[in-house]
C-alpha cells in the first residue's frame, strides 16, 4: 500500500508517493530521485546513507519515511550553491579525501553536521564525529586533513567578510590555505592510515 508522504528535502516541499514500509533512504533514492545518498550495507553498519534530519545526522536506512514527515532533511545534492562547492565539497577534492566516493556524501553530511555546531573541531572531535562512517579506500588520513582545511577556510572566510581590511581575494573561496591549516599530506598526519575515523 502507498502512501503520501510530505518531505522538506534541501527547502524543497516534495510530496511523494511510496510504499508504507519504505525507510528513508528509499524515499530519498527511489521516491524522489535523489541518488547521491548512498545505499551500502542497508543495516544501520557502514554510515554510507547518512543525511541530516533537523540538522543532526541520521541513518536514512534505518529511518521510516513516516518519521521524516514534514521534517527538514538534507542530502548531499543540497550542499553546493549555484555555481560553486561547499567548502567541504571543495576540501575533499583539493585533498584527495574521495577514491571511489562511494562514502563521500555520507562523510560529507557527518561532517557538515560537525562543523555547524563546532566550527574549530580537533582532530579527534572530528574523528569521533566520523565514527559511523566506514570508507574502504582511502585510510581516513585525508578526510580528516579536509575537515580540517574546511574548518580552516570557513573561519578564514568568516573573519574576512567581519574584516574589510582582509586582503583574501583571488581564486576560489579559501584557494589559500589559511594560516595554521594542515597541508593535504602533513608530515603529523602520517601514520593514522590504520587507525580510522
Ligand atoms: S546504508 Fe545505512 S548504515 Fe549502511
Ligand atoms: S572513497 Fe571509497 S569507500 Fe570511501
Amino acid at each position: 500500500m502507498h502512501e503520501i508522504v510530505t518531505l522538506v528535502v534541501n527547502r524543497d516541499v516534495r510530496p511523494v508517493g511510496v510504499p508504507s514500509h519504505y525507510t528513508l533512504l528509499e524515499a530519498l533514492r527511489y521516491g524522489l530521485g535523489l541518488t547521491g545518498t548512498k545505499q551500502g550495507c542497508d543495516k544501520g553498519d557502514c554510515g554510507a546513507c547518512t543525511v541530516l534530519l533537523d540538522g543532526e545526522p541520521v541513518l536514512s536506512c534505518l529511518t521510516p519515511v513516516w518519521e521524516a514527515e514534514g521534517r527538514e532533511v538534507r542530502t548531499v545534492e543540497g550542499l553546493a550553491g549555484p555555481g560553486r562547492l561547499h567548502p567541504l565539497q571543495d576540501a575533499f577534492d583539493v585533498c584527495g579525501a574521495a577514491q571511489c566516493g562511494f562514502c563521500t556524501p555520507g562523510i560529507l553530511m557527518s561532517a557538515v553536521a560537525l562543523l555547524e555546531r563546532n566550527p574549530n573541531p580537533t582532530r579527534q572531535e572530528i574523528r569521533e564525529a566520523l565514527a559511523g562512517n566506514l570508507c574502504r579506500c582511502t585510510g581516513y588520513t585525508k578526510i580528516l586533513d579536509a575537515v580540517e582545511l574546511a574548518a580552516a577556510r570557513i573561519a578564514e572566510a568568516a573573519g574576512a567578510s567581519g574584516s574589510a581590511s582582509a586582503g583574501g581575494q583571488g581564486g576560489r573561496p579559501g584557494e589559500a590555505v589559511a594560516a595554521g591549516a594542515r597541508a593535504p599530506e602533513g608530515p603529523d598526519t602520517a601514520g593514522e592510515r590504520e587507525g580510522g575515523a
